[in-house]
């Protein structure tokens, strides 16, 4: 359990006005959580604070070899006022996977949900509430040692932000155009990809100027070996339903273990669907797109919740997915994750939603 110190801002900056539109991650709110790491203290000094520049010399170790890890979850105005979150515990395991591949030093999962609730609750009155809205919160670890040679740091800083914001893609709900890469690849297997951590989104940026320039709005990676095999979006994992079956690309170590996919899964079997996580190929997508047994393709992640995807390219092909709308599985999802999110329906699994107060 985290002692945590609380100073409160004198000079509370302006919330943005109900029915501003927020972007995504442009807008910051008045506190942040800060603690330190030291090596052969541990983590210690775990304070909430008014949200600051951080002061670091141009020689700390994350400008120059990238060893940090982030998270992302959002905070929502539940429909009796209180503030919640969806699913923390998953974030603080996933963050202590990272912490691991990284070697950055774990962080106890109960301390990691403690501090995303104390934040969250100190700045709750900043909980947007239109529809789609929600307060993305974004933890993350920094190396901070005054050194160049390549070693893991012996001091890091673990901060937690907070923002204020509407859907992820300008589109909303309308489906996006996804790009599939043939050229660059993202992450492979005994690699990085498994973590939340900047190198795989440094490495992503590239293809993703690409896709943006042909008009497309995200990148779908294929896997670096044979680049053959579908891996994941951008920002998001990715969902086919091909003949009635939920279909999605295994673990395999180069895609990230999201937490909305593995409450997508979850629910699409707890609806009776019959849920594949195995190897698809392009080849396979193609095929299944030119029969007409691919009926839906959408994203799952934090930003982007669910996510319907319209059109996908690969070299010369462009599919059009279903009648280019979203499809009813996609919208029943939809409806169903952010519903609980918000305590319009009931969490069915008891640990879905949960009370930043308690
Ligand atoms: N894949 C990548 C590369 C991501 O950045 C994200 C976003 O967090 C996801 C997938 C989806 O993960 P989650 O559902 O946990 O947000
Ligand atoms: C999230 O969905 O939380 C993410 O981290 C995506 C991010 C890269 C914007």
């Amino acid at each position: 359990m985290l002692n945590i110190r609380i100073e409160r801002t004198a000079n509370p900056r302006k919330k943005p006005e109900p029915g501003a539109p927020l972007g995504f991650g442009k807008i910051f709110t008045d506190h942040m959580f800060v603690m330190n790491y030291t090596e052969g203290q541990g983590w210690h000094d775990a304070r909430i604070v008014p949200y600051q520049k951080i002061p670091l010399e141009p020689s700390a170790m994350v400008f120059h070899y990238g060893q940090t890890m982030f998270e992302g979850l959002k905070a929502y105005k539940g429909t009796d006022g209180r503030a919640y979150l969806f699913r923390p515990d998953m974030n603080a395991k996933r963050a202590n996977a990272s912490n691991d591949r990284l070697c950055i030093p774990r962080i106890p999962e109960e301390d990691f949900v403690q501090a995303v609730k104390a934040v969250v609750s100190v700045d709750q009155e900043w909980i947007p509430s239109d529809p789609g809205t929600s307060l993305y919160v974004r933890p993350f670890i920094i190396a901070t040692d005054e050194f160049l040679g390549v070693a893991p740091s012996k001091t890091y800083l673990f901060i937690i932000i907070l923002s204020p914001s509407g859907a992820y893609y300008a589109s909303g709900l309308n489906p996006v155009g996804i790009w599939i890469e043939d050229e660059y690849v993202r992450a492979v297997r005994g690699g990085i990809g498994f973590a939340k951590t900047g190198g795989n989104y440094a490495a992503s940026l590239i293809a993703q100027v690409k896709a943006h320039d042909e008009g497309f709005s995200q990148v779908l990676w294929l896997d670096g070996v044979e680049r053959k095999y579908i891996e994941e979006v951008g920002a998001m994992n990715i969902f086919f339903k091909i003949n009635g079956k939920i279909v999605t690309p295994m673990l395999s170590g180069s895609i990230l273990p999201g937490i909305t996919r593995n409450s997508v899964i979850t629910l699409c079997r707890d609806w009776g669907y019959e849920v594949e996580e195995r190897r698809i190929s392009v080849d396979e997508l193609i095929e299944a797109q030119k029969t007409g047994a691919l009926e839906e393709c959408f994203g799952t992640g934090t930003a982007a919740v669910i996510s319907p995807v319209g059109k996908l390219r690969y070299v010369d092909d462009v599919m059009v997915i279903g009648d280019g709308g979203i499809g009813p599985v996609s919208q029943k999802l939809y409806d169903t994750v952010t519903g609980i999110q918000s305590g319009a329906i009931k969490d069915p699994y008891g640990n879905w939603h949960v009370c930043v107060d308690d």
